[in-house]
């Protein structure tokens, strides 16, 4: 399909731009993070841009926030949370020497957009359509940059290490943070393999950040939820691994997690801080790897 939007991606930045209506939530975010979600929304077709009218009355916000938290207890707020680790874990990096950024499966994320404008060499790749929509967006608002390079792939045909040579932008020898947030989840074994492959042969010096769900951590009707509200937007959980089979698997690419934050952490250091009465998404983790 020529413009097929990806509906996670969307609904990724429907529910940050919904929750940070909060005072209490936004007030962990830069105004450019804030501002950028928004913008996301407004973008959207009107089908899924509707909630940014809806979320701005207090009752059918909450409406949401109950009926959502029925469902899949912690699904919200992972959402906060991963934006706000993702976010400070590229930043670390950054300070800690990476000097280009590279976000795999970027959908609507604002990390490409938002490092590119303090000059880091950003590159963001999704499909075609995604990054046409992407392109649109950023246009619309004035938040494209030199520094910014959107790179289209086909999957099927194409690989990173192409893709990302033929910016004729990205440069191997530099130290890069690899962001793949809500990424690998959605791919196959074999693809995440062939993806941690290149990029891992690329780079000899890089970072990895990337989110993981085990599965196995949520009980029966929590799984079937998570599992059939992705099928219903037409898209797959497909990484058939558990937490520890997932850390082998980068191992495998030499990859070390030297930092990891899990779902009780979150609830503990950043929720608890907001004061907000909500859980986060049970077998939620955040990893930060290096090559070694
Ligand atoms: C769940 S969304 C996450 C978007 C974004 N990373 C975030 O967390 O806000 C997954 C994204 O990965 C993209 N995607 C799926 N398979 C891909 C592939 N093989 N290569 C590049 N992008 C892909 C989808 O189009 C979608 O935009």
């Amino acid at each position: 399909m020529a413009n097929k939007l990806s509906l996670t991606a969307s609904y990724i930045a429907v529910k940050f731009y919904g929750l940070t209506l909060n005072p209490k939530i936004a007030s962990y975010f830069t105004p450019f993070t804030i501002s950028f979600y928004e913008k996301v929304v407004s973008y959207l077709p009107a089908k899924l841009s509707w909630n940014q009218t809806a979320f701005r009355v207090r009752f059918w916000r909450n409406f949401f926030v109950w009926w959502e938290e029925l469902l899949l207890p912690g699904d919200l707020m992972h959402i906060i949370s991963r934006k706000y680790y993702v976010e400070h874990a590229v930043r670390k990096a950054i300070n800690e020497g990476c000097e280009q950024l590279v976000v795999l499966g970027s959908g609507f994320d604002h990390n490409g957009a938002l490092f590119a404008s303090e000059n880091i060499p950003s590159f963001e790749i999704d499909t075609h359509s995604m990054i046409e929509h992407k392109r649109k967006m950023l246009t619309q608002n004035g938040f494209n940059s030199e520094f910014l390079n959107l790179c289209p792939i086909d999957p099927a045909n194409q690989n990173i290490k192409e893709v990302l040579s033929e910016t004729g932008e990205f440069d191997p020898n530099r130290k890069t943070v690899f962001l793949a947030e809500g990424f690998f989840d959605y791919l196959s074994i074999e693809s995440t393999r062939v993806i941690l492959e290149n990029i891992t042969d690329l780079c000899s010096d890089l970072k990895l950040i990337s989110t993981f769900f085990d599965l196995g951590e949520l009980n029966f009707f929590h799984r079937f939820m998570f599992t059939s509200g992705v099928a219903m937007v037409g898209e797959t959980l497909k990484l058939p691994l558990n937490r520890k089979e997932y850390i082998s698997l980068l191992n495998e690419y030499d990859l070390k997690v030297e930092n990891e934050t899990n779902y009780s952490k979150i609830e503990l250091e950043l929720i608890s801080k907001m004061d907000i009465d909500l859980p986060v998404l049970k077998g939620f983790y955040i990893m930060e790897s290096t090559k070694y």
